[in-house]
């Protein structure tokens, strides 16, 4: 029996599976995450810790939890724990990789035809009783057939929008490690963020970037919010060159008065792409299966 500390209820049965695994289980209760002082009080004795991508997990939290044998975040990114910290005092890391792909492909999809088809502007104006009658030059926005996806970061989730993408007739425009993301920009008319974060790719999408970028191209991030050079972004949409739809932000809320806020040409959704039913208990069984795997001395079945 293992103590676990658990950073937030969670939908499906990670708890119910780690109890029936014998392991003595503490939930860090309500919406919120544990404050600083809460999460380390969490992990001060637990031998096992099921966390977010909303906690921070450092040396400095490490060297608070000598017991500690075993993180299992419940993510499939895991830029949020420091891997050589981890790596270093022995302790296992696991993700939740598949279970969310789908689930974070339909939501790419979803961000990048309300941009194409300016649905924020366009149920606004029937809102506020701009709905004058059906207007031929009205409302006017980006045909999906025929139009160019660069996808940035082809792995699982890039590879999932680029399917769904070429069935609306995209034309796809796939950039991986290596390939020229410069020249993907500044053909295509929607880019798509699908690579994790990493000290190569924070800021991938800079000043320079979003200048190679054609105008009026929209920007789709269901990946971090790191990705993107947040101030040149508003810089850019500020200057009204392209339009952003985004799941993610640097930080996560942007700050009251963050100028991200209130740009315009911008649509923020609070990072939900992996929030489906199906998804977040599938990401909830492997979380636990990768602490009742690690906390019996067994391999992870999904190591970060
Ligand atoms: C969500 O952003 C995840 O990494 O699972
Ligand atoms: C539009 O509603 C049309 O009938 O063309």
């Amino acid at each position: 029996m293992a103590r676990v500390f658990v950073t937030r209820p969670l939908a499906g049965t990670a708890v119910e599976q780690l109890r029936a695994a014998g392991h003595d289980v503490v939930v860090h209760p309500g919406p919120l995450p544990p404050t600083r002082p809460e999460l380390a009080a969490g992990v001060a004795d637990a031998e096992g810790l099921l966390c977010l991508l909303t906690e921070r997990v450092d040396a400095e939290l490490l060297d608070g939890a000598p017991r500690l044998r075993a993180i299992a975040n419940y993510a499939v990114g895991s830029d949020n724990i420091d891997a050589a910290a981890a790596a270093a005092r022995g302790i296992a890391v696991g993700v939740t990789p598949d279970v969310l792909t789908d689930a974070t492909a339909d939501l790419a999809m979803a961000l990048l035809l309300t941009a194409a088809r300016r649905l924020p502007e366009a149920a606004r104006a029937v809102r506020e009783g701009r709905w004058g009658t059906f207007e031929p030059q009205g409302w006017l926005g980006l045909e999906l057939r025929g139009a160019r996806l660069a996808i940035v970061g082809y792995g699982r989730i890039g590879r999932a929008v680029g399917e769904r993408a070429a069935a609306f007739g995209m034309e796809l425009l796939p950039v991986g490690r290596g390939d020229d993301l410069r020249a993907a920009l500044a053909r295509a008319d929607a880019v798509t963020l699908h690579c994790p974060l990493t000290a190569q790719t924070r800021h991938l999408i800079d000043a320079a970037a979003l200048a190679a970028m054609r105008p009026g191209a929209i920007l789709v991030n269901t990946a971090r919010g790191g990705v993107i050079d947040q101030a040149a972004l508003v810089a850019a949409l500020r200057a009204g060159r392209l339009t952003a739809a985004l799941d993610v932000t640097d930080p996560e809320p942007p700050p009251p008065g963050d100028p991200l806020l209130t740009a315009a040409n911008v649509f923020l959704v609070p990072h939900i792409g992996s929030a489906t039913h199906a998804a977040r208990e599938r990401m909830a069984d492997l979380a636990a299966a990768n602490l009742i795997a690690a906390l019996a001395g067994a391999p992870m079945p999904h190591p970060a």
